[in-house]
């Protein structure tokens, strides 16, 4: 991280262009408005795999000047002895080349920033270090002793104490949606859909918006129009994520700060265009008792519970079990719901109190489950 946040409200990340799966590790690495939390293209070790070495664990790739000489690239290369791999992190936070020329070159951002949603990205670039700009050019290592060796691991680990693993919730392992499955020819687009989706939403809520309980993102696929696009504006508002104990919703939201409103509206439509399949039944709990507490939000979800424009309540049976506990939980404890500006949720906050213990959360979403049943 950069130590001056110049004009980023978050400070600068060293990052890399894309997202996801879709990641680009031969385009010149860029610095980005820094995300909350692990990712794979922006979680980095220093000194490692050698003395020197800037590594991305993820992708196994080594920062590198592409040469020595002004303005040139930081690119990432195979990890190897190759001179321009090998940094000097020095006291003042600038990190220079290490090489015989009498020229030293050092790591820094680029003068002009640019705008993607509500975050900020500029170029980097290598600097004769007599000549850097300070500001531009110190930087806030990762911390000694802190090791990641591979994101292909269930995030409950990360899980901040405050949050509860839904009972049954199905772990990582196959790794669906971990990128490299899916054919590029598959890409569907719907009426003013478009592909972004794919690279953009689909590494997290799955190519066919399913929902990937492993990244604890739900099925989007048969969700109102809306409800989808009231939830979007409300992440990138940061009327949901981006306070303490919502890590997920501050993933989604720092995500979706990326897009402008056209693209937002163009998510919502491909959504549409899914295929809308029940979500898979995760939670065990007793449907009856469920049936009886259902009664307290009948009014606004619907016998059906297929929600209500009207009352601006959401579908919720075929949906994905696991999150609805989770967003019960957390409307009950005051993480979702508690912004001023959300006003729908706290309507939520109120009803979810209905529910006496926690296991009324896993007995009502039993209840929803029966609902889409085949
Ligand atoms: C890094 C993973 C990640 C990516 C990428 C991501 N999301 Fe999410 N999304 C989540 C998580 C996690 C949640 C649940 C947040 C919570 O628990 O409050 C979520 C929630 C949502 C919700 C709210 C659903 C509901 O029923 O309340 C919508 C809508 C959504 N995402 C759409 C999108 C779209 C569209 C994209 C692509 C632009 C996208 N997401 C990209 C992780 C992600
Ligand atoms: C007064 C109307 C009302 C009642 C009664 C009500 N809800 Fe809701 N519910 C809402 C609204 C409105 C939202 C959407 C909040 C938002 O926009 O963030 C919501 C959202 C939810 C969500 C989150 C869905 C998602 O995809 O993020 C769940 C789960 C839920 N309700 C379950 C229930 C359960 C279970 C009950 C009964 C105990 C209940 N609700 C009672 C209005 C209601």
């Amino acid at each position: 991280m950069l130590q001056d946040l110049i004009d980023a409200e978050k400070g600068y990340c060293l990052d890399l262009e894309g997202y996801a799966s879709i990641t680009d590790t031969s385009a010149p690495v860029i610095v980005h408005s820094c995300k909350e939390g692990f990712w794979k293209d922006g979680t980095w070790r220093v000194n490692y795999p050698q003395e020197g070495q800037i590594y991305l664990p993820e992708y196994e790739l080594c920062v590198a000047a592409a040469a020595l000489k002004e303005d040139a690239d930081v690119v990432l290369q195979d990890c190897s002895d190759a001179p321009m791999q090998r940094f000097d992190f020095r006291e003042d936070g600038t990190v220079a080349v290490i090489s015989d020329s009498t020229e030293t070159f050092c790591l820094s951002v680029g003068d002009t920033s640019r705008a993607t949603g509500r975050n900020l990205r500029r170029p980097t670039r290598f600097v004769n270090c007599d000549n850097a700009v300070e500001q531009y050019t110190q930087w806030i290592l990762p911390a000694k002793d802190t090791v990641y060796t591979s994101f292909d691991f269930t995030p409950i680990s990360l899980l901040p104490t405050d949050e509860q693993a839904p009972t049954g919730r199905p772990r990582a392992g196959g790794g669906q949606g971990r990128g490299g499955g899916a054919a590029a020819g598959e890409v569907r687009r719907g009426p003013g859909g478009n592909n972004l989706y794919v690279g953009a939403c689909a590494p997290c809520h799955g190519r066919s918006g399913e929902g990937l309980a492993s990244e604890f993102a739900p099925k989007l696929s048969g969700q109102e129009d809306w409800y989808l696009t009231r939830q979007l504006t409300n992440f990138v508002k940061e009327v949901r994520g981006g306070r303490e104990g919502e890590r997920w919703a501050t993933q989604m939201s720092f995500h979706i700060g990326d897009f402008g409103q056209a693209q937002l509206d163009s998510f919502v439509d491909y959504i549409g265009t899914l295929e809308d399949t029940p979500a898979e039944v995760t939670i065990a709990g007793d449907s009856t008792r469920g049936q009886q507490l259902y009664a307290a939000c009948v009014a606004c979800h619907g016998d059906d519970a297929m929600g209500n424009a009207a009352l601006n309540s959401p579908r919720l049976a075929g949906m994905s079990d696991w999150y609805m506990v989770t967003q019960l939980q957390k409307f009950r404890d005051g993480t979702r719901g508690d912004h001023p500006e959300d006003t729908l949720g706290a309507q939520m906050v109120a009803f979810s109190q209905t529910l006496p213990d926690e296991q009324a959360l896993i007995d009502v979403t039993a209840y929803i489950n029966t609902l889409s049943a085949p």
